[in-house]
């Protein structure tokens, strides 16, 4: 069924929330998000709620059939913040000002998280519209992930009789490319780290004191380039000890999805690519680990040159993780490798932040086939493909560790969809499409 003029209209006020995670000056739009989110619900036919946690507020929703008896269940997960987002980034109009060109939706979130779990919404109301939905169907949709899911866990395990269910449901990672039904069965874990360090007490003149005094950013740089050895290899010891070798069919199915190294270097508007040999650019990014830099401060960085031998430099981190990798161990081995190959010329900091654990579920067994089949169907018969993600999705293995269900990862994101990114967008159509795939999906895992 089309999407209406007030469905969209719904959407673009869904956006105009800068529900920004990662800012605590946003936590007033936070609480107004999941407000208009529990409204919308309820104008759906679901009972909402709102659930308090020290962090932003988590919304559920539940639906069931009245005398429905015995019948599956399924979680569907999403989350209303996004990532921070800035005229200055290179956005070309108002980030939470939805806008549409060529029947793309560009808004900070109109992928990433909103237009993909909006689209469930629809599914599921234009279900309940018509009688009732072919499953029991609990929404959890949360105000944190782009900083970890740290409150979320708890409450999965405050209710998590309400949330009992038979298996997951998210749409938060990508296609294998526009129109390419794709189911997700495995998604990368994570490990963020900070390092600071401190050479002298203060800034110096660095006529004064260069050569003399050891310059931080200096020893940064060093420690920083020494992550990673000429092939591309993270040398923190330890950090491969328990990574998982890929099986055939998987690296079959990496090849399958037709997503050339030139492609992945055109997306990212990279003159030329490097990595680890013996993978390509997707299996690089779906099977293997990764240490990466984020941001890197130190010095004067304003206008015109300033002749100072800084006394700090800070650069934070974040490893990616394949299964069997676990976030806390490899904070360990990074922190000792940083400590260890730090000289006594400067101090240094290292502060431990968000870690999410891997995942990995055989798409061939329990309700795998079903999402695949409803996948297919939604897109007018396609060959589904199966994909390993580079991105992290925290709550993911926590679902597994509370709940004791899987997650079907059913994304609607596209590889050029710029989510994080300035000019983030969605196709419009794919609410539709999306609604039509959750409804197909709902029917199938009913069936099985
Ligand atoms: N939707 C992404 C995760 C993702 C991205 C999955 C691309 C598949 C493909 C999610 O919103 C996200 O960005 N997660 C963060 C989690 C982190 C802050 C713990 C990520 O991966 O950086
Ligand atoms: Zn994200």
């Amino acid at each position: 069924m089309p999407v209406s003029e007030k469905d969209r209209s719904d959407y673009f006020d869904f956006l105009r929330f800068p529900t920004v995670s990662a800012d605590p000056a946003r936590d007033q739009a936070m609480r107004d998000c999941a407000n208009w989110l529990e409204k919308k619900f309820g104008e759906m036919g679901l009972e909402a709620e709102i659930v308090a946690t020290p962090g932003a507020p988590v919304v559920l929703a539940k639906w069931s059939k009245p005398g429905g008896g015995r019948r599956r269940r399924v979680l569907i997960y999403g989350h209303y913040d996004v990532q921070p987002a800035e005229m200055g980034d290179g956005w070309t109009g108002d980030p939470f000002e939805p806008r549409i060109m060529d029947g793309m939706v560009l808004a900070r979130g109109s992928t990433d998280n909103k237009g993909q779990i909006f689209a469930h919404m629809l599914g599921v109301a234009e279900a309940i519209r018509e009688g009732g939905a072919a499953t029991d169907v609990v929404f959890v949709v949360e105000g944190e992930e782009e900083v970890g899911s740290d409150n979320l866990e708890a409450v999965l395990r405050a209710r998590k009789k309400e949330l009992k269910c038979d298996v997951a449901v998210i749409s938060d990672t990508n296609m294998a490319g526009p129109d390419q039904p794709t189911l997700t069965y495995g998604l990368r874990g994570i490990a963020a780290l900070e390092v600071e360090l401190t050479g002298p007490s203060h800034d110096l003149h660095s006529g004064v004191y260069g050569g003399a005094v050891v310059n931080p950013i200096k020893v940064l740089t060093q420690l920083l380039a020494g992550l990673h050895d000429e092939r591309f290899r993270v040398t923190v010891s330890g950090f491969y000890k328990k990574v998982r070798k890929a099986a055939a069919w998987e690296r079959k199915a990496a090849k399958d999805l037709g997503v050339s190294d030139n492609e992945v270097r055109r997306q990212a508007g990279s003159p030329a690519l490097a990595g680890e040999p013996g993978f390509t650019a997707i299996e690089r990014i779906g099977m293997r680990p990764t240490a990466e830099i984020n941001g890197i401060t130190g010095g004067y960085q304003g206008p015109g040159p300033k002749t100072v031998l800084p006394s700090k430099a800070s650069a934070k981190l974040t490893f990616r993780l394949v299964p069997h990798q676990d976030p806390a161990e490899i904070a360990g081995l990074v922190e000792r490798h940083l400590r260890k190959h730090c000289p006594k010329t400067v101090k240094i900091k290292v502060t431990r932040h968000h870690g999410g654990l891997p995942y990995f579920c055989d798409p061939k067994k329990d309700f795998g086939p079903a999402a695949a089949r409803a996948l297919s169907q939604a897109w007018d018969g396609k060959k589904v493909k199966y994909l390993l993600e580079g991105g992290t999705i925290p709550i993911v293995s926590v679902i597994r560790k509370v709940l004791g269900v899987e997650t079907l990862l059913v994304g609607l994101s596209l590889p050029d969809c710029r989510a994080h990114g300035p000019d983030e967008t969605f196709p419009i159509s794919y609410l539709e499409r999306g609604a039509k795939m959750n409804r197909a999906l709902l029917r199938e895992i009913s069936e099985v």
